[in-house]
């Protein structure tokens, strides 16, 4: 089973980037060829890619997989950055995440207003991220089709909290 799997080379990290977090290395799998092309065998088990038009993915984890899962997919990847990287015209977010606050960002043409976008990032923790993320695709007219993570961390809660922009929210592992 692939969550035992990756509970088996996901590394524990304490104390990073703060006293206090848990950290989740997932760098293990990305040395794992095997597992790598099995993230994206379960990914497209559970997807039905009738009902997505464009994969976005979360700087700088949610590109690892999620590239690879549009390609997949055979839809187009739209890359969500943090703020001052993009280099066209963009729309703006802030969010606060576990250990920190951010803003992300999106090209403002990055896909068709009606487009049905399916989330991905490596690991849901509070939510902030992705609902930050939502909150773009919607400034551009887009619908979330789902949200797609390699882990989760269930005693955040953060499922609960997009349940109000998708129901369809998956993850490989929890915790
Ligand atoms: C991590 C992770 C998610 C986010 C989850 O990203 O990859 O994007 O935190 O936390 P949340 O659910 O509490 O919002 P981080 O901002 O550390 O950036 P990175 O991917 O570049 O390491
Ligand atoms: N992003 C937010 N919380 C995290 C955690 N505990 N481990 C890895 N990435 C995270």
């Amino acid at each position: 089973m692939i969550d035992q799997q990756l509970r088996e080379v996901i590394r524990d990290v304490p104390d990073f980037p703060k006293p206090g977090i848990v950290f989740k290395d997932i760098t293990p799998i990305l040395k794992d060829t095997y597992l790598c092309n099995a993230i994206l065998d379960n990914f497209m088990d559970r997807l039905q890619p009738d009902f997505i038009d464009v994969v976005a993915g979360i700087e700088s984890r949610g590109f690892l997989f999620g590239l690879s899962l549009a390609q997949r997919l055979g839809k187009p990847f739209v890359p969500i950055r943090k703020q001052g990287k993009l280099p066209y015209h963009t729309v703006t977010q802030s969010y606060n995440l576990e250990y920190g606050e951010a803003i992300i960002e999106i090209h403002e043409d990055a896909f068709k207003r009606g487009s049905r976008v399916l989330v991905h990032d490596d690991l849901l923790a509070t939510g902030g991220t992705v609902i930050a993320a939502s909150q773009l695709i919607h400034k551009l007219g887009g619908t979330i089709a789902g949200y797609a993570f390699v882990i989760s961390l269930d005693f955040l809660e953060g499922k609960k909290r997009l349940l109000d922009y998708s129901q369809q929210i998956f993850s490989l592992v929890s915790y």
